[in-house]
């Protein structure tokens, strides 16, 4: 069985991760947490970007050298993912020699097949974005008024970048091109007969567009040495590097092994999902995919799923606006006090919008959803269960008995509706259709009654009511586990479960406790926030 090959992009070092980055390696970790949940193989690769203009200039304004300074970058990257739990299995720096040496064995293979071309780049660049732009691309002068999205405004002025909106550079170098035009058919038949490709369905409709105009003739793939140094070097060609977005890109293959163990990358490749946010898009949905056809990579990535984008007010969050979230200040200052502020963390971000589109942080939203869904609903849940289970069973998980069916049967179909939007990407949907059987369990303790049982000394159907409520919970423990692994794992102690492991297959199965298991001790899952 091939395992499942999943990727966040490289992240730049030139600034500190903000809460964007770590919504794409979270979406990412969530779903390789689901696959390894439901017993897959899978091998979950992220990393940094360290070379390029633009962090040559970084280093250069901090006063160090560009290596010492993304070595310091790179510790806040991995310590973040470190507090978010991302259970990648590997984190790959671009200025590896293990990399470097792959790609440099890249470029040479291309070279020697003669699909490099050498020429002069005429054209623009924007260094933030670290991408090249031709004249076509940029359409015609506009004789006046604003600017709007890119395109190039009359008169001295530089064009801006059709992304960012940043003055571009004009820029005449020498380098080595690889041809893009000459397989735009080709690209194009494949998107066509490939939906999965690119999704969502917004995203690939924009490729079909963009693949409707002539691509750019080539891509250049170097920089001169002299301009750009900090990059990896072209062998056959010393005055130049390569292209930063060449190199990044090529870790996809570089890490499963593409150069020197064919029966690893036979064993990853094709990647399952590439995760990346819409605004590259274009570089993994036509640069990448043209790169792997020169080198006569048969199998495309399966899946390039580019996500919206995180706003703060209307405008993207980002560095260069000044309107970014640190992660680490939600967590430990506006979280403070919370046990598992990282999982409250998690859960705003997967659940706050759907999987694809844009969508807006506040710090009102983030602690609504922790009051009404978490503390509300499932905090008060499993406390509310397990307090019952401590006072009317002495403890111990009672056998669990016919009553509180349609419960019952909602619960144990959850797993399949997780399943079925996991395999569409659709977290939000997943944790919606857990919500909703949380809250049919907490509607089921008010219809119950369990204090009014106890009461008239109805102690049969009163532990049939706390077993049906301790499989619920069972339950909910297994499916949370990818979404909010800290708390799966805290409810699956209280439940007295201990180091069992949770399987997805468990969370069709019913019952699934033993009977007279010690219950664990209960604690608060998340103390609700003053708003
Ligand atoms: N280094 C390149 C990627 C190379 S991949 C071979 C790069 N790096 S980046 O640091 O700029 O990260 C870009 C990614 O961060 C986006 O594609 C997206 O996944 C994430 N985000 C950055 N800002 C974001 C938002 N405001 N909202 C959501 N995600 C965003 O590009």
């Amino acid at each position: 069985m091939k395992t499942i090959y999943l990727t966040t992009p490289l992240y730049y070092v030139n600034a500190a991760p903000h809460l964007g980055h770590s919504y794409t390696t979270i979406a990412a970790d969530c779903l390789a947490r689901y696959h390894r949940l439901a017993g897959r193989s899978v091998f979950l690769l992220t990393g940094t970007d360290e070379h390029g203009q633009k962090i040559q200039q970084a280093a250069q304004t901090a006063g160090l050298s560009p290596q010492a300074f993304a070595d310091r970058a790179v510790e806040q990257f991995a310590s973040l993912w470190t507090l978010l739990e991302i259970s990648h299995d590997e984190f790959i720096r671009t200025t590896q020699p293990r990399h470097q040496q792959a790609v440099q064995a890249i470029v040479t293979k291309l070279h020697a097949a003669g699909q490099l071309t050498r020429a002069r780049y005429q054209g623009w660049y924007c260094t933030p974005e670290e991408t090249f732009w031709t004249e076509a691309e940029l359409g015609e002068p506009r004789p006046s008024g604003p600017e709007g999205r890119g395109g190039r405004p009359a008169g001295t002025r530089a064009p801006l970048c059709p992304a960012c909106q940043r003055p571009l550079e004009s820029v005449s170098e020498d380098g080595w091109m690889l041809p893009l035009r000459a397989s735009q058919p080709w690209l194009k038949r494949y998107v066509e007969t490939h939906e999965a490709f690119v999704q969502p369905a917004t995203r690939r409709n924009e490729l079909l567009a963009l693949l409707e105009r002539p691509l750019p003739e080539a891509l250049c793939i170097t920089r001169p040495r002299q301009r750009v140094d900090w990059g990896i070097p072209v062998p056959f060609s010393p005055e130049h590097v390569v292209y930063v977005w060449f190199d990044a890109l090529l870790n996809y293959i570089t890490v499963p092994g593409y150069v020197e163990d064919p029966a690893r990358f036979a064993q990853l490749w094709p990647a399952d999902v590439h995760f990346i946010g819409k605004d590259i898009l274009r570089h993994h949905a036509v640069y990448w995919p043209i790169m792997l056809h020169a080198l006569q990579v048969e199998e495309m990535p399966r899946m390039v799923f580019a996500h919206g984008w995180w706003k703060v007010g209307e405008q993207k969050m980002s560095k260069s606006l000044g309107n970014i979230v640190d992660p680490t200040a939600v967590i430990g200052q506006l979280l403070q006090g919370q046990p598992f502020a990282a999982d409250i963390y998690r859960y705003f971000l997967l659940r706050e919008i759907p999987f694809g589109q844009d969508g807006h942080f506040s710090e009102e939203a983030l602690v609504t959803r922790l009051n009404a869904d978490l503390a509300n609903d499932l905090g008060n849940l499993v406390n509310r269960t397990l307090s019952m289970i401590t006072g009317y069973h002495r403890g111990t998980i009672p056998p669990a008995g016919p009553h509180g069916q349609p419960l019952a049967q909602a619960a144990m179909r959850l797993a399949e509706a997780v399943s079925a939007a996991m395999d569409r990407l659709e977290f939000s949907a997943a944790l919606e259709s857990i919500m909703r059987v949380v809250a049919q369990a907490n509607q089921y303790v008010e219809s119950s009654a369990p204090w009014k049982l106890a009461k008239a000394g109805d102690t049969q159907t009163l532990s049939q009511v706390l077993g049906t409520l301790g499989e619920v919970l069972r339950i909910v423990a297994i499916v949370l586990e990818p979404f909010m692994p800290a708390v799966a794992q805290e409810i699956w102690r209280q439940l007295g479960c201990g180091e069992r492991p949770r399987r997805l297959a468990d969370a069709g199965r019913w019952p699934g406790l033993e009977t007279d298991q010690p219950i664990g001790r209960p604690s608060v899952l998340f103390p609700k926030k003053a708003s």
